[in-house]
């Protein structure tokens, strides 16, 4: 494999499958399927997933609640979408461990950066909850931090689209992918790859970015093999 150590980002969304709202456990298991193929070939896999299928802080905040408080219950939906595919992951066989930024000490261990990487080190999949325990950070943010932390190899963004294209492929047709792009080009062409502080933090760290549709059965150990799928964001 390419990559020896990854951090893998998964939206909130993507485990709502078809669903409106929730999880659904079918695309839990997929996604624990897909996880495996890499996790059999000796990748360390580091995940932070998102809330956004359970709560989302600036929703919240856009229908008139407090934006901290409304931030926290999203961190709080990040945890249980982390259980969730804790639970998913330890089922088709893999060992897990849920360190979480907030402490919750009945249900994850607290984060730490020494035993996450141990626990990488041992053949571990590492889930992050609580994104970066502080509210006004996404949890892209999250992900490129405890990537840098970890030291990942290089950040997957598992997203629904294949990449990132000169345009929102879903609204204009004319649009074209892109393979790969600097981490200059994306600011200069003013293209949305994660929200700026997530994308200064791995410029300024040099942690390359792949954005690849994480729905596509394969696609994971095809990314971590080098092979191109999706956009790759490097230096
Ligand atoms: P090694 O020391 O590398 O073998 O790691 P380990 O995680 O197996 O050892 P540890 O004794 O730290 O943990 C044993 C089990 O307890 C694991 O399933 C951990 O996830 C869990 N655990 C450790 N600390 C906490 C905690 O603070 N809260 C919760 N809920 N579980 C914890």
């Amino acid at each position: 494999m390419k990559y020896n150590r990854i951090l893998l980002k998964l939206s909130g969304e993507a485990l709502m499958g078809e669903r409106q709202y929730g999880i659904d456990p079918q695309r839990l298991a997929e996604y624990a399927q897909e996880i495996k193929l890499i996790h059999d070939k000796g990748v360390q896999i580091a995940i932070v997933i998102g809330g956004g299928n359970i709560f989302r802080g600036l929703a919240g905040a856009s229908n008139g609640m407090d934006r901290v408080q409304g931030d926290y219950m999203g961190m709080l939906a990040t945890v249980i979408n982390g259980m969730a595919l804790q639970g998913a992951l330890e089922d088709a066989g893999m060992q897990t461990r849920l360190q979480t930024a907030l402490e919750i000490k009945a249900i994850a261990e607290p984060y730490i950066k020494r035993k996450a990487v141990r626990h990488l080190e041992k053949g571990r999949i590492v889930i992050f909850g609580a994104g970066t325990g502080n509210p006004y950070f996404t949890t892209d943010t999250a992900a490129v931090l405890r990537g840098v932390e970890v030291e990942a190899d290089v950040i997957l963004k598992g997203t629904r689209v294949d990449g990132i294209y000169t345009a929102d492929p879903e609204k204009d047709l004319t649009a074209t992918k892109y393979d790969t792009l600097t981490f200059e080009d994306v600011l200069k062409k003013g293209l949305n790859v994660m929200d700026t502080t997530a994308f200064t933090l791995s410029q300024e760290n040099a942690l390359p970015i792949i954005v690849f549709d994480m729905n596509k059965p394969g696609n994971l150990v095809k990314v971590c093999d080098g092979e191109l799928v999706g956009t790759t964001v490097n230096v």
